[in-house]
């Protein structure tokens, strides 16, 4: 659906055009169907990539396409979706109308406007909000409307640009199940972020920006690899013999109320432990391979030069 070629862009700032290279050659390439999250610090070239996808910017250097054309084909654009970072919209309108505006601009037929925009609103999560004027909506819904925006012309690919911003956890979240019936309906979605678990739990791969250069791409699986960081157990009825046997093997013991939390390094270690609960006749409650967060990844890539 998306796919770069060593994409660049050097914009000259200043009265002496001093070059600032906010993106060096980007190669990515984004597939049917599925929720890509572009993720990187401030200033990583997120919205400079976006920019030049939507036909805003001109890259210096390197080609992409969108759907197979190249970028510029008027045709593509229409089956196009993009919510802009920091949307400002006309505050005055309802809701409703901000849509209906929306669809007038995209040459919707009338006849169909109407129920599509009921459609849409309820995918956003803002069938009461329709008739509301937009300043009444909260950062969260504004964000929501945005999408219903982006979404009128049915396209088949969306581009948001860091659409959970500025939201809390809640707002996150409702942003977060709109990306995921995007998906359930077929769409593809590119959008940017910095907040790392918005990517961790919607994306099915994520690309990592830094200081314009993409430092990984893949699914957070891969990226995050097999590495188990620890084996978090808990158990209950472990009396303190038991438990000063399994010690060694132990790496951090927590005591809560009846139950003991474990943390093992290794995966052998855990058998072991896991063994002894249960000859001594403890109860094994859980057994949570814990692996290293997206964010220890993110601050590892980060600081790489
Ligand atoms: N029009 C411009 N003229 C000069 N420099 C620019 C311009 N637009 C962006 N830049 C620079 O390019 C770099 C990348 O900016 P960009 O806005 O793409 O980052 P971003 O990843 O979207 O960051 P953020 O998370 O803050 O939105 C920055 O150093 C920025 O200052
Ligand atoms: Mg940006």
């Amino acid at each position: 659906m998306i796919k770069t070629k060593s994409l660049t862009k050097v914009f000259k700032v200043g009265f002496r055009g001093r070059k600032v290279t906010a993106l060096e050659g980007l190669d990515l390439e984004v597939k049917k169907g599925e929720i890509f999250g572009f993720l990187g610090p401030n200033g990583a070239g997120k919205t400079t990539t976006i920019k030049i996808l939507m036909g805003l910017i001109y890259p210096t250097r390197g080609d992409a396409w969108i759907m197979g054309s190249p970028l510029g084909d008027v045709s593509v654009k229409r089956r196009l979706g993009f919510l802009p970072e920091n949307p400002y919209f006309y505050d005055y309108l309802k809701g409703e109308e901000f849509l209906h505006f929306y669809a007038q601009l995209i040459k919707m037929p009338k006849r169909d406007r109407k129920a599509k925009i009921k459609d849409i609103l309820s995918l956003v999560g803002l069938k009461g909000a329709g008739d509301l004027q937009l300043r009444r909506y909260s950062k969260g819904m504004t964000q929501r409307i945005g999408i219903a925006q982006a979404l009128l012309s049915d396209p088949e690919l969306v581009i948001f640009d860091e659409p959970m911003s500025g939201l809390d956890p809640v707002g996150r979240k409702e942003v977060r199940d709109v990306i995921l019936k995007l998906r359930d309906e077929g769409k593809t979605v590119f959008f940017s972020t910095h907040i790392l678990p918005d990517v961790e739990m919607v994306c099915d791969r994520v690309g990592i920006l830094v200081k314009g250069r993409l430092r990984s791409v893949g699914n957070i699986e891969e990226l995050l690899g097999g590495h188990i960081k620890s084996i978090e157990i808990t158990a209950r009825g472990i009396s303190e013999s038991v438990l000063k046997e399994m010690e060694p093997l132990v790496e951090r013991v927590i005591k809560r109320d009846e139950s003991l939390l474990l943390s093992v390094e290794k995966e052998e270690d855990a058998e072991k432990v896991v063994d002894i609960i249960q000859s001594s006749g403890g109860r094994l409650y859980s057994l949570i391979p814990q692996r290293p967060s997206l964010e220890e990844y993110f601050m590892k890539e980060a600081g790489k030069r």
